[in-house]
C-alpha cells in the first residue's frame, strides 16, 4: 500500500470529496482511497493493489462508513479479478473484515455474483473480471443516486416534522460524502436543509474513541459552510435539557427485519435522550442497509474493536507510545469495553428515512413494504 499525498485540508467550499476510484496504470488495475484517518490534517491517498491491502484499510477505517464499505467491498472483489488473484478467497475476506455494516458483505457478493455468473456463462475470466467491475460500478452509481433520493425524501419529512424552518439538527458520528458515492446519508440531509435555507446549526457530537464526527462530520460541515458546533458526546443530555435540539439525524449500519437500528456506539443514548425530550429521531439509510436475514436487534453482531483505542488517545508522532502507538490516558494493563456500535429499537426511532421511502412508525411490515419497491421496476 502507497502513500499519497494529495493536498493539505484547508477550508473548501465545495462538498464533493474524492473518495474512492478506479485507475488503470501500467503497471496494473489498482483502487485509490482517501485513507480516512489521516483527516482532518492531511488528504493523503491509499493506493490497494490487492484485497489483503483493502482488508488492512477496513479494518484501520481508512475506508469506512456502510454505504461506503459496500461500495469498497465490491470494487475489492473486481480487484483480486483484475489481477488474477482466487476471487471466492478475496471476496470471503473482504467480507469478513468488519461484521457490522450489512452494505460491506452486500456489496462483496453483488461483484462475486456477477464474476462467477459471466464466468459460468462464457468461461473468460478476463471478461468475468470486467463483469466484476462494471457491477462495482453500478453500485458506485445507485448509491449516489440513493443518495440524493434520501437528501430530498428527508428534506421533505423535516418540513413535516418542523414546519418554519431555523432547524437545530444533532447528528452522531459521520455520514456525509466520505462514506458514500454521493452526499451521504444523514448529512446529506442536513446539508440540502442547508442549502434551502433551513439549516440554523448542525451539532456534530465528537463521537469517541475514534473522533468520527470531530475529525470528519466537522471536516465535511467546514468544506459545506454551514453553521455547525462540535459538541463531546456527554454534552447531547445538557443540549436537550437546554431545548437547543429540534431533530436528531443519524445513519445506519444494520437495520433488521423488525427495524431495530444498529449505528455507531452512542446512537442508543440519543435516541433516549430525544424519547425523554419528545424530539423526533430520524434514521437516514439506504436500503441495501436494511438485512432482512437479521430478524431484530439482538441479532446484530456488534463489532468489538481493541481495548487501545479507549486506553490511549492516537498520536503516532510521540515516540513513547503504548501498545496501540498512542498516549496511554489510562493505567497500563486496564480493560476497556469498545463496542463500535449499538442498537436502538424500532420505538424509540421516529422514521427511518430510504430512496424509496420513509417508514413512520417503524414497523416490520411497513420497512419491508418500502424495501421491496426497490426491487420493483
Ligand atoms: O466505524 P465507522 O466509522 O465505519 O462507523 C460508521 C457509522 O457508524 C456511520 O454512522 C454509519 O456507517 C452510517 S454512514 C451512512
Amino acid at each position: 500500500m502507497a502513500d499519497q499525498h494529495v493536498q493539505s485540508g484547508e477550508d473548501k467550499r465545495s462538498t464533493a470529496i474524492p473518495v474512492i476510484r478506479w485507475e488503470e496504470p501500467p503497471e496494473g488495475p489498482v483502487l485509490v482511497l482517501l485513507d480516512q484517518t489521516r483527516l482532518p490534517a492531511e488528504e493523503v491517498e491509499l493506493v490497494c493493489t490487492d484485497a489483503p491491502v483493502l482488508v488492512e484499510a477496513i479494518r484501520s477505517l481508512a475506508v469506512r462508513g456502510a454505504p461506503l464499505l459496500g461500495i469498497a467491498g465490491a470494487y475489492g472483489v473486481a480487484l483480486a479479478a483484475a489481477r488474477g488473484f482466487d476471487v471466492d478467497d478475496a471476496a470471503d475476506a473482504l467480507a469478513g473484515a468488519r461484521p457490522t455494516a450489512v452494505n460491506l458483505a452486500v456489496g462483496v457478493r453483488r461483484a462475486q455474483d456477477t464474476y462467477r455468473a459471466e464466468l459460468a456463462g462464457s468461461g473468460d475470466e478476463g471478461k468475468a473480471a470486467r463483469a466484476a467491475l462494471a457491477a462495482a460500478r453500478q453500485l458506485h452509481r445507485e448509491d449516489a443516486e440513493a443518495s440524493a433520493r434520501m437528501a430530498e425524501r428527508g428534506l421533505a419529512l423535516l418540513d413535516e416534522l418542523l414546519p418554519g424552518g431555523g432547524h437545530r439538527i444533532l447528528t452522531h458520528c459521520n455520514t456525509g460524502s466520505l462514506v458514500s458515492g454521493g452526499e451521504g446519508t444523514a448529512f446529506a440531509v442536513a446539508l440540502a436543509a442547508h442549502r434551502a435555507g433551513k439549516l440554523r446549526r448542525l451539532w456534530v457530537d465528537e463521537t469517541r474513541p475514534l473522533l468520527q464526527g470531530a475529525r470528519l462530520t466537522a471536516y465535511e460541515a467546514a468544506r459545506s459552510g454551514m453553521a455547525y458546533t462540535l459538541l463531546t458526546d456527554n454534552a447531547a443530555g445538557s443540549l436537550f435539557a437546554a431545548g437547543e435540539v429540534d431533530a436528531v439525524l443519524i445513519g445506519a449500519d444494520r437495520i433488521a427485519a423488525d427495524g431495530s437500528v444498529a449505528n455507531k456506539v452512542g446512537s442508543y443514548p440519543l435516541a433516549v435522550l430525544a424519547r425523554y425530550h419528545h424530539v423526533p429521531f430520524v434514521v437516514v439509510a439506504p436500503v441495501t442497509t436494511v438485512d432482512p436475514d437479521t430478524p431484530d436487534g439482538a441479532a446484530i453482531e456488534v463489532e468489538q474493536r481493541a481495548g487501545f483505542e479507549v486506553t490511549e488517545v492516537s498520536a503516532p508522532q510521540v515516540p513513547v507510545a503504548g501498545p496501540g502507538g498512542g498516549i496511554p490516558v489510562a493505567p497500563l494493563g486496564t480493560q476497556a469495553y469498545n463496542p463500535a456500535f449499538d442498537v436502538t429499537p424500532p420505538e424509540l426511532v421516529t422514521a427511518i428515512v430510504t430512496e424509496e421511502g420513509v417508514v413512520s412508525p417503524v414497523t416490520a411490515e411497513a420497512l419491508a413494504q418500502v424495501c421491496a419497491r426497490s426491487r420493483e421496476v
